[in-house]
């Protein structure tokens, strides 16, 4: 890329990692002015579209086992509002009407509109400025081991990290938590925190504990970005119901 004074930059990370195939792939040109010869736009609550279709079919073979709905949206902040929503949703259908906050962690970032900036930690983002407009959502601390918040060493600390998480629940009330969300491994707003095996399977126990979902907002680490299809398959997330006790 050049910018106004021809000078040449390496656009390493892809933009904000969305231009993963790189710029200008004429395939992928082609079959977007083709497509926007024919029909550009059908509103969803009367239409679905033969692309739109296919597509939905390409991700949810993509999507860990089970995973077969998909919602288009417009962008990573909307997902994860929607996100939120269906989880309230979920509860509601259970005649639950009273959960309906996220936790989110520090150190992570799930967008810009309200309720995105509300669930994100993002130290950089001023989430102060906008105080008014924010939900009043708590947050814990990330699983970053090289700079670790509670000082400890693994695997001494026996994940505080994710205890960290039973502690909040157990403040707030498991009945007025909807979701847990996070960036399976945290982009820009942690330089890239991978969190150690076990770390999510103990997080994983202590949402089925308290009856709370697992959003796994995979806006950066999604469709193959590290190495697996979804960030979070390199963990064993799924939820088992028969486990009962967290220690
Ligand atoms: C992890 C993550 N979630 C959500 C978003 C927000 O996405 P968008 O800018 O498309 O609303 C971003 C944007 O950088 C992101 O990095």
């Amino acid at each position: 890329m050049y910018d106004s004074d021809g000078k040449r930059y390496l656009d390493g990370i892809g933009g904000t990692h969305t231009i993963t195939i790189g710029h200008g792939v004429p395939e992928i040109a082609d079959a977007m002015a083709a497509q926007a010869r024919k029909l550009c736009f059908t509103h969803k609550v009367q239409f679905t579209n033969e692309p739109q279709e296919q597509l939905a079919n390409v991700v949810a073979k993509m999507a860990p086992k089970e995973m077969e709905h998909v919602v288009f949206v417009t962008g990573g902040s909307t997902a994860n509002e929607i996100a939120l929503q269906i989880a309230r949703y979920y509860f509601m259908e259970q005649g639950n009407t009273n959960k309906y906050k996220a936790i989110g962690r520090w150190h992570s970032y799930h967008g810009r509109t309200n309720a995105a900036l509300s669930m994100s930690g993002n130290l950089f983002v001023q989430r102060e400025d906008m105080t008014p407009y924010q939900l009043d959502f708590p947050h814990i601390n990330p699983p970053h081991c090289y700079q670790c918040p509670f000082d400890f060493n693994y695997p001494n600390c026996k994940f505080a990290c994710a205890i960290a998480l039973a502690e909040k629940i157990e403040q707030e009330g498991a009945d007025t938590i909807a979701a847990f969300i996070v960036e399976p491994i945290i982009g820009e707003a942690g330089s890239a925190i991978v969190p150690l095996p076990g770390y999510y399977e103990k997080i994983r126990e202590i949402c089925d504990f308290y009856n709370i979902l697992f959003i796994a907002e995979e806006v950066v680490t999604g469709f193959g970005r590290t190495g697996k299809n979804f960030g979070i398959e390199h963990w064993n997330t799924r939820s088992n119901h028969n486990r009962k006790r967290v220690k």
